[in-house]
């Protein structure tokens, strides 16, 4: 059998042609959303915030409400990439299941599953880790740069091939849609290599699923820089009015006094407007519009006001699924023991094309 890297090469998708795929999959699920399975997924870490809910959150409530079947998981081992221990993870993965609920995402339609209690999911990873190289997990640029950032002071196995244990998670459900932002493209991209070359090595068993972009632009931190829980430049969905008032106030502006939209030459003040017409779906030029030379402290004001009203409802939600842990810890099991199901009926799958199921 011929080696694994030369025989079929992983080429990566450009974010523009990732970008022109996305609109003509939006075509195809609106045309019939019974083709498609979506997985996709966050990292119990902390709450979400207004960044997670613009740039992907919503986009997978959409996606749900348009009957495309949907498995949302809580990638509680991925924690593990670039830290020592995994702290506070019973209480970060109940406030991931209360940021689900509280935005729609809703258990009877979609199944909310963490990864590490479906044995045959994390199983599919030998296999899997055997059809790509080294060189290949050291490229990755999503990895690299992650490495960069890390706060461990070794590197650990897991973080070169957790993208395989990714594939893991999309592919153990035969998933063939992955709504994801930008940083997570060369992981889809291997989860397609890692695809087709099963399928070529062992015979059909796995689509190659497509990553679908969602067109919301990024939304920037109160600091300027991209939104990161880890920053603590973040909104977050739970947070109360008054705190969420106290953040955007503490944004940083420029000198303009002017309001104006430009996104080139004034990103923060463009990024503030971005999330206030995010919030009242509109265009941010109308918001520029309206505010004009009121200046920056105005324009905080709309912000606040529009992020406010608009995850009132929401947050509303949240402190009423809070109250009952019974019943976060009812989805998660029930989450789990879909997801096991739907994992051991594709490991068989696995082990038959294989010949190892004896
Ligand atoms: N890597 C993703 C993140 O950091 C989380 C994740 C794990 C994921 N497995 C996935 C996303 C599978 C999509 C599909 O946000």
């Amino acid at each position: 059998m011929s080696a694994i890297a030369t025989t079929t090469p992983a080429a990566p998708i450009s974010i523009s042609a990732a970008q022109a795929r996305s609109s003509d999959l939006e075509e195809l699920i609106s045309a019939d959303p019974g083709q498609f399975r979506i997985l996709t997924g966050d990292r119990p870490t902390g709450r979400l915030h207004l960044g997670h809910y613009f740039g992907t959150l919503h986009n997978r409530v959409r996606l749900q409400d348009l009957g495309v079947e949907t498995y949302v998981l809580i990638a509680d081992y991925q924690v593990l990439t670039d830290r020592d221990v995994a702290d506070n993870l019973t209480e970060y993965v109940e406030e991931l299941v209360l940021d689900y609920l509280a935005i729609g995402i809703d258990p009877a339609r979609s199944t909310i599953f963490t990864h590490s209690a479906v044995p045959a999911l994390n199983q599919l990873m030998l296999p899997f880790l055997s059809l790509v190289s080294i060189a290949e997990l050291e490229r990755n640029p999503t990895v690299k740069d992650e490495i960069a950032h890390s706060r461990q002071a070794a590197v650990s196995g897991l973080m070169y091939t957790y993208p395989v244990h990714q594939a893991a998670d999309i592919l153990f459900c035969k998933a063939n849609l992955v709504p994801v932002g930008r940083d997570q493209l060369p992981h889809v991209e291997l989860t397609r290599t890692v695809a087709r070359r099963f399928n070529e090595r062992y015979g059909v068993v796995f689509p190659r699923p497509d990553v679908l972009l969602s067109n919301a632009p990024l939304l920037l931190g109160t600091d300027g820089t991209k939104m990161s829980k880890s920053r603590g430049n973040a909104i977050a969905l739970a947070a109360d009015a008054d705190e969420t008032a106290r953040l955007i106030k503490g944004a940083t502006t420029d000198v303009e006094r002017h309001i104006t939209y430009d996104p080139v030459a004034r990103p923060q003040v463009a990024s503030l407007l971005l999330l206030a017409a995010l919030c009242q779906d509109r265009a941010p030029e109308a918001v520029a519009e309206e505010i004009g030379s009121a200046g920056a402290a105005a324009l905080k004001r709309t912000v606040t006001d529009a992020v406010n009203s608009y995850l009132a409802p929401i947050r509303a939600r949240r402190a009423e699924y809070a109250e009952d842990r019974g019943y976060l810890r009812q989805i998660l099991r029930a989450g789990n023991e879909r997801a096991n199901a739907v994992a051991d009926a594709t490991l068989v799958e696995v082990r038959q094309a294989m010949d190892a199921l004896y």
